[in-house]
């Protein structure tokens, strides 16, 4: 399995290098472009990175989809232009909770009969999505050349204030290599014990691959704020005593009969029932979220800057 991960670590990074590569040479016409148009050089100064945040948790089954899909809408209501990537290769269905019947995805991409670009779908909530492909058990399936296509195309994307990404659960090679290239990783857990020790586990993996990431905990299913309070003391606080880690605590989602009632009706909680408890929460994470990034340095050095400086140049 180590080495497997560490296959796709390098596969990735050649990947990401070829990208970078290709942006530096858009740099260099660009530059070219700017000094034959001044008005061209401020709009390209202002224009905003991409937010990298993929959603991921240890234990399956605790609300990542979920809250990827709610917390997207979120932002998109806020005014914020979101991309929302189903990356759980196995069991894709952000497209199911969204009552979406894509006619591409993934599967077209990795087969190189569509671009990451063509394959968007613009939902009438504001929000865009790319459709996973189910199928796809692991990234280790797929050859280097195949996850190459999947990486190539994300330079165009720079349109978006966020990039959202659903992964499956658990600390496979396919999950923890789509928290690389993420500014921010958010991990869900639930107040169950089980729940909360394999947070706790994939929190360690995600560090030991990537030691300086910005690590941000949602408790989904809390039946009080005070339980979502202590489960995120507790995560945060082994996290800092046995992996010297600060994991940031971002806030928890009530327990609310109306998010399966929506999974049900394949039409969002966010939308179906605005006044929920459940969309009251999504609101406060999106703020908080907002707020974040109002007071951060965007410059970290991480993997995630190479992104940044991949859709700032395009
Ligand atoms: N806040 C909540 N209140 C009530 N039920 C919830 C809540 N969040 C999630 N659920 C329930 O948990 C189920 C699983 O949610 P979801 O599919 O989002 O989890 P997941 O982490 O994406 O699962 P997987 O690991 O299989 O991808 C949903 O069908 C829903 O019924
Ligand atoms: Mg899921």
């Amino acid at each position: 399995m180590q080495n497997i991960t560490s296959d796709i670590k390098l596969d990735q990074a050649a990947g990401l290098r070829k990208i970078v590569n290709k942006s530096l040479g858009s740099t260099i016409s660009l530059e070219e472009d700017i000094d034959a148009n001044e008005n061209y050089e401020s709009s390209y100064v202002q224009k905003k990175p991409t937010k990298i945040i993929t959603i991921t948790s240890g234990k399956g089954g605790v609300g990542k989809t979920s809250m990827s899909v709610n917390l997207g809408l979120a932002l998109a209501k806020k005014n914020k232009k979101v991309l929302l990537f189903d990356a759980d290769l196995g069991l894709a269905n952000i497209n199911v909770i969204l009552g979406v019947v894509p006619k591409y995805n993934l599967y077209h991409v990795v087969k190189g009969h569509k671009k990451l670009k063509d394959i968007i779908i613009h939902t009438p909530e504001g929000l865009d999505i790319i459709a996973g492909a189910s199928g796809y058990s692991s990234l280790a399936n797929l050859s280097e050349k195949e996850r190459e296509k999947m990486i190539t195309g994300v330079d165009n994307l720079s349109e978006y204030d966020y990039l959202l990404i659903d992964t499956g659960a658990g600390v496979g090679s396919n999950v923890i290599g789509f928290t690389l290239p993420a500014d921010e990783v958010m991990v869900i857990t639930t107040p169950e014990p089980t729940s909360i020790t394999d947070a706790y586990g994939i929190i360690k993996s995600i560090v030991l691959e990537a030691p300086d990431k910005n690590i941000k905990l949602i408790v989904n299913r809390v039946t009080t704020s005070l339980e979502g309070r202590k489960v995120a003391e507790r995560v945060v606080n082994i996290s800092n005593q046995f992996l010297n880690v600060k994991v940031e605590n971002c806030g928890f989602i009530y327990d609310d009969e109306f998010v399966s009632k929506s999974i049900r009706r394949q039409k969002p909680f966010y939308i179906m029932y605005p006044k929920s408890k459940a969309s009251g929460c999504m609101n406060i994470i999106a703020s908080r979220l907002l707020g974040s990034e109002n007071g951060e340095n965007k410059e970290t050095g991480s993997m995630g800057s190479f992104f940044r400086k991949i859709f700032q140049l395009v």
